[in-house]
């Protein structure tokens, strides 16, 4: 029996053999955040000299990159990107997820923004048939979190502020109970539309291209040529 350790492990190295053939000499990959992404950087670094370097989607990412001696990019020198590899906190069949359980949201969707295509590693617990037990991260402006609160209340949700933690981006985080997300992209855009919120952690409007499942059979991808 594998341990998640070892599933996370797995998917990372699938993932750097996924990305391998995609590296050019001035090739940027995105790269998300997370314990998954840790161990995917990690595994990618020994192939640094491939690739020109790397956009990152926090700055634990970037210090962990920098430290394996990967040039780090400010998106606005990055018109393009092949691959964006990132995990989430939950994921359909479907390739809609749930992602910022590390707070990282925003500039996540940013990053994955710019890439052709969203890789995203999981292992087999993140896979789901809908999506809502993980409460929904929402970023939001400090001044503006009652009131967000309030409409999120007023969509059945269930809000509780992230207790101490700030964001990269000096905002703040609702976690979101009880949602029965049926329709992902509606609710990210109703979501999306009250005023005060950064972002929301829904990837659905755009999801996944591609994910890489860690299993206790091997790592399956689904998505565009699945396997
Ligand atoms: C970070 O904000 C999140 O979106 C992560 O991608 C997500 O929480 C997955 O993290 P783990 O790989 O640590 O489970």
């Amino acid at each position: 029996m594998l341990t998640q350790a070892e599933l996370k492990q797995n998917v990372a190295d699938a993932a750097v053999e996924y990305v391998l053939p995609f590296l050019e000499s001035d090739t940027i990959l995105g790269v998300g955040t997370g314990s998954t992404v840790d161990i995917f950087i990690d595994a990618i670094a020994p192939y640094k000299d491939r690739f020109l370097g790397a956009a990152s989607s926090s700055e634990r990412s970037s210090a962990r990159m920098k430290a394996h001696g990967i040039n780090v990019f400010d998106l606005n020198q990055v018109a393009e990107m092949p691959l964006y590899v990132d995990g989430a906190d939950e994921i359909d069949h479907e390739l809609n997820m749930i992602k910022g359980g590390g707070g990282a949201l925003t500039r996540e969707k940013i990053v994955a923004s710019v890439a052709n295509q969203f890789v995203c590693i999981v292992d087999e617990s993140k896979l789901v048939d809908c999506l809502g037990k993980f409460p929904l991260p929402v970023e939001v402006i400090p001044m503006a979190r009652a009131v967000v609160a309030r409409r999120l209340a007023s969509l059945g949700g269930r809000p509780v502020l992230r207790d101490g933690f700030i964001t990269d981006n000096a905002c703040e985080i609702l976690d979101v109970s009880d949602f029965s997300i049926t329709k992902p992209a509606e609710l990210e855009s109703l979501i999306n539309d009250i005023p005060g919120v950064v972002s929301c952690g829904l990837f659905a409007i755009a999801g996944a291209d591609v994910a890489l499942v860690s299993t206790q059979d091997g790592v399956r991808r689904l998505g565009k040529a699945s396997s």
